[in-house]
């Protein structure tokens, strides 16, 4: 096994951390709560009026779709036994998983789930940390109080995928340091369009993509409809990304803009690697490196992971970061075709309760 440097390979990311006396560390979970100081920028502005009016509109639909997590129908039987999630197209045709009996199928299906649902748990106590911030550190009164009605959306999503998991599944798993790098950088940088570009841009573009697929393999009703829930106020959250950097990049000079697309495309490195943890398989005694070389010769897995990326390209176009250096790394990632999708439109749908288009699949290669 060849050994990386994790500092090599994401300098960028490395150089964020290193402020707070940590780096960025590949693979394991993180043990403990974890505590750093972050030099946050706090403005204060006068002008309480309206001064970007799609700005207020997008706070109103917020405020408009707000919900209560009591309302979801808890007391729903999930059966664990029973069909709550398709099994995964990239195992399926695996010898070792055919060798397992069905029981065992399920079982890995049920814990492979939720190790995914605990990290985006996870990823949304993140996602409240950063609309904290970005409450205080955007520029205008209408971001400030877009940012802080989204603080509330993700306090009300940590709220529902933890009570999922505690109420309906049998354990949760621990942060994976993967996903914990990412979060961390992004509370821990001071500059604010880094926070939207690591979270509203990188992080949300890929759970957009990350729940509708997940969506697709869901058969438990209460869990369909919390997804639905959270992908609609995720809609506005990236919205409110490219809104708030759509005009920001167009004045900055080339240095700086290669910083923000040296962040961004490490950040989806990152991100695109193995978000979950080897523990749900070591659990079912199935060596993590046989699915990892499983899923890696996947056509189905390699399909979705280059469809995570179909918000996320598209949106670096929007805001005017989609040039030279960023488009050669997403073409060596595969997944500069999504360049040109409408993300938007399905943004706009799924923030109106209307079916979103489906990318092709076959733009993922
Ligand atoms: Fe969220
Ligand atoms: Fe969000």
């Amino acid at each position: 096994m060849t050994l990386v440097d994790p500092r090599e390979l994401y300098p960028y990311l490395n150089a964020i951390l290193e402020s707070t006396g940590d780096e960025v560390r590949l693979g394991g979970v993180v043990e403990g709560d974890r505590v750093f100081d972050s030099r946050e920028t706090t403005r204060f502005v006068w002008n309480y009026g309206v001064t970007l009016p799609k700005m207020r509109q997008l706070y109103r639909r917020g405020v408009d779709s707000q919900w209560n997590a009591d309302d979801l129908p808890w007391d729903t039987d999930v059966d664990l036994e029973g069909k709550v999630f398709d099994i995964d197209p990239a195992w399926a045709e695996a010898d070792w998983f055919l060798k397992m009996g069905k029981k065992e199928q399920k079982r890995l299906t049920i814990e492979y789930n939720t190790n995914l649902i605990s990290q985006f748990m996870h990823g949304e106590q993140g996602a409240l940390q950063a609309a904290s911030q970005l409450t205080t550190a955007v520029p205008d009164m209408d971001s400030k109080f877009y940012a802080a009605s989204q603080a509330f959306d993700e306090a009300r999503h940590v709220e529902v995928f933890s009570r999922y998991i505690h109420e309906k599944l049998d354990r949760e798993y621990p942060c994976t340091q993967n996903l914990f790098n990412l979060i961390q950088a992004i509370t821990v940088e001071s500059r604010w369009d880094f926070k939207f570009l690591g979270m509203q841009m990188v992080v949300e573009g890929l759970a957009i993509s990350a729940f509708m697929s997940l969506l697709q393999r869901t058969h438990e009703p209460l869990f369909q409809q919390l997804v639905r829930l959270v992908l609609r106020d995720e809609a506005r959250h990236v919205a409110f990304g490219v809104i708030s950097l759509k005009d920001f990049y167009t004045e900055m000079n080339e240095k700086e803009r290669r910083e923000r697309q040296e962040f961004v495309y490490e950040a989806c490195v990152l991100m695109r690697g193995r978000l979950i943890s080897g523990e749900a398989y070591e659990r079912m005694g199935v060596n993590p490196e046989t699915i990892k070389a499983t899923m890696r010769e996947s056509q189905e897995y390699r399909g979705f992971i280059g469809l995570l990326f179909a918000q996320i390209v598209p949106n670096m176009k929007r805001i005017g970061l989609l040039d030279g250096w960023l488009a050669e790394r997403f073409d060596e990632m595969g997944v500069l075709q999504f360049k040109d999708y409408d993300a938007d439109a399905v943004l706009e749908s799924l923030i109106m309760g209307t079916d979103p288009p489906t990318p092709d699949m076959r733009a993922a290669g």
